[in-house]
């Protein structure tokens, strides 16, 4: 039995299945007293088989110290900023990528200590990049995908939705081959997208294909990237340990929803937590107004040197609710700047309040979530 601080492995030479890969970090807690390629069949043990406690966390091991939160009670120790892998997807849907802006990025992403990476089916090479580039490194990050998505479907143009098809069938396709092009044998998050109802999910045995595929290994906990209305059956109907749910200043609609899910135990996966980046800032522009953060004059904010991106993200991070914020992002720098942003903390009490009074009187107000 090896010990990596939270996560515990039983390593095993008897049936050697692996080439055992060690990330550069890892090298350095764990020394190879061999020359000859070394093969272990290497098995994470859930918590559950080490711990007497049930509400003992777990984390990828040997990270920078980021700021994190325990996912709701799913155990997992998230960093506050997570990664949106959408915005390597590439075209048509997406900006081109290239592969080494892939790389680049995704290492970038492990290399700060961020250990939650959001992906899914419908997001173009963005999976398949992720299993080129860190399937090495797969014990720093807790890896969230989707189900639902229409497998084998050709790509939606541009601007128009991606097909779903919510039967047990399609949804067991989409695990094994999300697991395939990750180059992994589980995921810890998989999330039915596109927010459909609990009677769509249980008519043609989508929520149960998913518990079973949870039984055998595959998936660690059942998620929904949920908006209303539908998200309050999901909040209340018992079936998700973790919830995405799309929020920002500039989108305030779910934010009591974000309370009322945490409040029962669920994670929290926030999405649009820049709502895309100031325009003129981002590399993609025109995408998202940003009307209402000059209507509010929330600029009057900010910090001396802070960006609009800056206080959008401290805005997001504030939601006492929120667990963790997937931020997409091709460009290092803006990696960088969202890492100091998130460091730095919520925002101050008055200034948040200040910002809620501003964007309500200008008619960004929450749904109530009772
Ligand atoms: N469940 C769903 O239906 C669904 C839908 C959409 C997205 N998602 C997930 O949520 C993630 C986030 O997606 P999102 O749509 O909400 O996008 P987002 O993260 O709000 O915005 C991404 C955009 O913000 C820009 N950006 C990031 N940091 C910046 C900074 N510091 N300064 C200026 N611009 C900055 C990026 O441009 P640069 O590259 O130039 O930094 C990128 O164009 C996705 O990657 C995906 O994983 C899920």
């Amino acid at each position: 039995m090896g010990c990596s601080c939270s996560s515990v492995y039983f390593i095993s030479q008897a049936e050697p299945t692996l080439t055992l890969t060690l990330s550069r970090k890892r090298e350095r807690g764990l020394s190879i007293m061999s020359t000859e390629p070394i093969k272990f069949r290497m098995i994470k043990l859930p918590s559950s088989s080490f711990s007497n406690n049930a509400n003992t966390s777990e984390e990828p091991a040997t990270m920078p110290e980021l700021t994190k939160n325990l996912l709701g009670d799913t155990g997992l120790n998230v960093t506050r900023l997570g990664f949106g892998a959408m915005e390597i997807r590439g075209a048509p849907r997406g900006r081109e990528v290239t592969p080494e802006q892939a790389d680049t990025i995704l290492n970038a992403v492990l290399d700060a200590g961020i250990n939650y990476i959001d992906t899914s089916i419908d997001y173009g090479m963005s999976e398949e990049y992720i299993g080129r580039f860190i399937a090495n490194r797969r014990d720093e990050y807790f890896l969230a995908s989707k189900c639902g998505c229409a497998v084998g479907a050709p790509v939606a143009p541009a601007g128009q939705p991606s097909q779903h098809v919510f039967t047990r069938e399609n949804v067991v396709a989409g695990v094994e081959q999300s697991l395939s092009r990750m180059k992994t044998d589980y995921m810890d998050v998989v999330q039915f997208h596109s927010s459909p109802t609990m009677e769509t999910l249980e008519a043609e045995g989508a929520l149960d294909a998913l518990r079973e595929l949870k039984e055998q290994g595959k998936v660690r906990h059942i998620g929904m990237s949920g908006t209303l209305p539908n998200l309050a059956g999901h909040v209340n109907g018992g079936a998700f340990a973790v919830l995405q749910i799309p929020y920002s200043a500039l989108e305030r609609t779910h934010e009591d929803w974000i309370g009322a899910a945490a409040s029962k135990g669920i994670g929290n996966v926030i999405r649009g937590g820049v709502a895309k980046g100031e325009p003129g800032e981002s590399g993609v522009t025109g995408r998202v107004s940003w009307d209402t953060f000059e209507s509010a004059k929330l600029g009057e904010l900010l910090d001396d040197g802070e960006t609009r991106t800056s206080f959008m993200l401290r805005y997001t991070v504030s939601h006492p609710g929120m667990h963790t914020t997937i931020v997409g992002t091709l460009n290092p720098d803006h990696l960088t700047q969202n890492i100091a942003a998130v460091e730095r903390g919520p925002l101050p009490e008055n200034v948040y309040e200040e910002a809620k009074k501003r964007l309500a009187a200008v008619g960004q107000v929450p749904e109530s979530a009772s």
